[in-house]
């Protein structure tokens, strides 16, 4: 038995499939997994570097988690993911007793590097004799006393196709990472440059994953890239991919996320209109509602393209759901930008959104300008975009009111006892007061909304015949 790893995961969903990723991994090597820190072999929080606060929340916990060393001095205190790759010089030097770094393309080599790193903890203290080391713990504390163990080398074909993932048997939800890093390099954004260049996983290798998770229990399937309609293997694009994996039996539900709105092409959205298991809901960040500021991102299309895009979304699927992201005070952001912004999330009426302050990242072409917007103005923006969405979000929700939805059983709800929680087609989270294990279809008529919840009664409680079978 090689040990007991913990680990801890920020970000994004392709950082918690990379954690089931890594699990699965060091497990095929001996390890087993545990959800306490204070009983691990092995700590490993898997990074973001999305923005400074995410960093700022990784420094602070892995500084907690150094604490357990003082009783575990053979402890290897690891950080792996997005800002492994991206700060690792300046964690490992404000967190010393860091003894592991390793960037997103390096989980292959993780037991190799595990091995290492517990080998060099264990010679570290190794009890001096007669008041000095014999010769092999003297080189082992020199090991011991330089820094961290880094690997951080990017690899432009890595896609782990073919390593095992620790997904959680029974989950409702699985969620199958399809391609990885990103091309796009928008100027705000340091995705590029800690996860490397985009890659796709071969179309089988995803197939024999999703066939896995339905007979793990999956019911629903999420495809998962940084920009997942560039996804492509030969001539299977995410249009084809999402077509073959409709006809997994057991899978009732696919998504994906996050698609790019300059790459949404007239198949994809073909196939969201005609393939009944693609959920009829959608990310689409949109980061601005401003042209000018569209266009100092970089990302590539103007907001009267975005505009038509969710035009032909909403006239493919009438019911399609549609979420976002936002980025207040990039640099120049003007009040007239900033008014565009809300005017169009007013006009497009999402369902949700992800609304984000903007954070200088180094490396990028933004990180070089003036961060013109001050702190105080980018909280005052942010705070109205969220009191706008949550009005939008509300009302949204209240015209589910009334109408019969279909819920995807996910387990016992939270907060409401005797109640089961799951999502609609649309993404929506609804609470229906019935009894029903994890993976049935609920038909049920929606009694209540709230900005983030529907409320719902079942109008028939029993499983249909879609629901998982008892093993
Ligand atoms: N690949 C996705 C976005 C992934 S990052 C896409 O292109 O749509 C998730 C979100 O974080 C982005 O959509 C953006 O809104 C936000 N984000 C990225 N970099 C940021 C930064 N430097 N400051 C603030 N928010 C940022
Ligand atoms: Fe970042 Fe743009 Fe790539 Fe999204 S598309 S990950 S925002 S660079
Ligand atoms: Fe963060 Fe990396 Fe995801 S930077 S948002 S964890 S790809």
């Amino acid at each position: 038995m090689a040990g007991a790893i913990y680990v801890e995961t920020y970000g994004c969903q392709m950082n918690l499939a990379d954690s089931e990723l890594i699990l699965g991994h060091v497990a095929a090597h001996g390890y087993t997994t545990t959800d306490d820190p204070a009983a691990a072999d092995v700590i490993l929080l898997n990074t973001c570097a999305i923005r400074e606060h995410a960093e700022e929340r990784v420094v602070g916990r892995l500084t907690d988690l150094a604490r357990l060393k003082a009783r575990r001095r053979d402890l290897v205190l690891g950080m792996c993911g997005c800002m492994a790759q991206h700060h690792r010089a300046a964690v490992a030097a404000r967190v010393p007793a860091l003894d592991l770094v390793v960037g997103p393309d390096a989980y292959r080599r993780l037991p190799t590097l595990l091995a290492a790193a517990r080998a060099v903890r264990a010679d570290a203290h190794v009890p001096i004799r007669g008041g000095r080391r014999d010769d092999a713990t003297a080189a082992a504390s020199r090991v011991a006393d330089v820094d961290a163990l880094v690997d951080v080398r990017l690899d432009p074909d890595e896609t782990y196709a073919d390593l095992p993932s620790a997904r959680a048997a029974g989950a409702v939800r699985a969620w199958i990472t399809v391609m990885r890093g990103c091309d796009k390099f928008c100027t705000f954004c340091v995705v590029p440059y800690v996860r490397g260049r985009e890659r796709s996983l071969a179309a089988d290798a995803v197939l024999a994953q999703v066939r896995v998770a339905a007979a793990n229990g999956a019911r629903e399937v999420v495809f998962l890239g940084q920009t997942v309609n560039a996804y492509r293997d030969g001539d299977c694009d995410l249009a084809g991919l999402l077509c073959r994996a409709a006809d997994v039996p057991g899978i009732l539900r696919l998504r994906f996320t996050s698609p790019h709105p300059a790459d949404m092409r007239p198949a994809l959205i073909a196939a969201m209109a005609e393939v009944p298991a693609i959920a009829p809901q959608l990310h689409l960040p949109v980061q601005s509602g401003s042209d000018v500021v569209l266009t100092r991102m970089e990302r590539g299309h103007t907001v009267a393209d975005y505009r038509n895009l969710v035009a032909r979304l909403r006239d493919g699927v009438p019911e399609i759901a549609l979420s976002t992201d936002v980025i207040v005070g990039f640099p120049g952001e003007s009040p007239a930008d900033f008014e565009a912004t809300c005017r169009l999330i007013e006009e497009i009426g999402y369902d949700h959104a992800f609304l984000f302050k903007y954070s200088p990242r180094t490396l990028t072409k933004a990180a070089r300008w003036d961060d013109s917007v001050d702190e105080e103005e980018k909280g005052r923006r942010l705070a109205h975009v969220i009191a706008l969405q949550e009005q939008i979000s509300a009302a949204r929700n209240r015209r589910w009111i009334g109408r019969t939805v279909e819920v995807l059983v996910e387990g016992a709800a939270r907060r409401s006892p005797g109640c089961v929680a799951g999502k609609t087609p649309q993404f929506l989270t609804t609470v229906v007061a019935a009894a029903a294990a994890p993976g049935t279809c609920l038909t049920a008529v929606v009694t209540g909304a709230t900005a983030h919840t529907l409320i719902a009664s079942a109008v028939d409680a029993a499983p249909d015949d879609r629901a998982p079978r008892a093993a």
